[in-house]
């Protein structure tokens, strides 16, 4: 019998178990840099917005993940909860990706358009205020400090570096687009929009004299999991 050696040899075994299990993961993984649809693209899903961009930067920044998965799974209890299961198109342009692994807080995947901006307001300031028996933290400095973002092109080109496809126009108007989006009256509106379809416009912290980090931090919030129209989506369509 051939295969005695390997039996009588550990580390002969151990080295024929390594190179027959690489070969069975080559076959499955490498595939998958390769394919063009490995995440399949789905209507709606568009770029960050700069000013959303700059609410994610602060989420990350404050360690909102730690507290807050966005991820649903495509389990009845989640799905009921949440709503639809989460699409790997939908964090395709997250770099990092916010799945996370702990919530001690809810899945906030689809928090967008389920509460007002003035709740988010209070509730970024002081959580017990709507929500009594909140254990997360107050963030009130977010509603004084002013959000920081001359360098908002180059947060666009970081993430064009990594694959997320901003165009050039986009990056030329970071700075222009991020003031538009907190202004329905602004002469770039229109502009605004073409670039950005379906972008939330409106000063979200409630204080129009001065751009916060909290207009930052709800503008990202409130397009959480809303791209896609899940009234037409119907995802056995890629199954078929
Ligand atoms: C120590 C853990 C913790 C951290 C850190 C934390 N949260 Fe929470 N969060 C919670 C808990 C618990 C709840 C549920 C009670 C409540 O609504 O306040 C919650 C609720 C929320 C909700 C409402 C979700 C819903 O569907 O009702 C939002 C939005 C939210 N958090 C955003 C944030 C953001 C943004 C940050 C970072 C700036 C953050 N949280 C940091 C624990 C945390």
């Amino acid at each position: 019998m051939k295969h005695e050696v390997f039996e009588k040899n550990s580390i002969l075994l151990l080295i024929g178990v390594l190179i027959v299990v690489s070969i069975g993961g080559i076959v499955e993984i490498a595939p998958l840099f390769y394919l063009e649809n490995t995440v399949e693209k789905v209507e709606g899903v568009r770029p960050y917005t700069p000013l959303e961009l700059k609410g994610r930067n602060i989420y990350v920044r404050e360690g909102c993940y730690t507290c807050h998965s966005q991820m649903i799974r495509s389990l009845r209890d989640e799905v009921e909860r949440y709503g639809h299961y989460s699409l790997a198109a939908e964090s395709m342009y997250d770099h990092p990706f916010q799945w996370g692994s702990k919530r001690t807080g809810p899945d906030l995947a689809r928090v967008g358009g389920k509460y007002s901006d003035e709740w988010h307001r209070e509730h970024m300031i002081d959580p017990r205020s709507v929500v009594p028996e909140s254990i997360m933290p107050g963030y009130p400095f977010l509603a004084q400090t002013e959000l920081d973002y001359k360098d908002v092109a180059r947060d666009l080109m970081a993430n064009r570096a990594v694959g997320v496809p901003y165009t050039d126009d986009q990056i030329a108007n970071a700075a222009a687009d991020l003031e538009a989006q907190l202004d329905p009256f602004s002469d770039n509106y229109d502009a605004f929009l073409e670039r950005y379809p379906g972008a939330n416009v409106r000063d979200f912290d409630g204080n129009p004299d001065m751009i916060s980090e909290l207009d930052a931090l709800i503008a990202y919030l409130q397009m959480l999991g809303s791209l896609v129209d899940f009234d037409v989506y119907k995802a056995e369509d890629f199954y078929r």
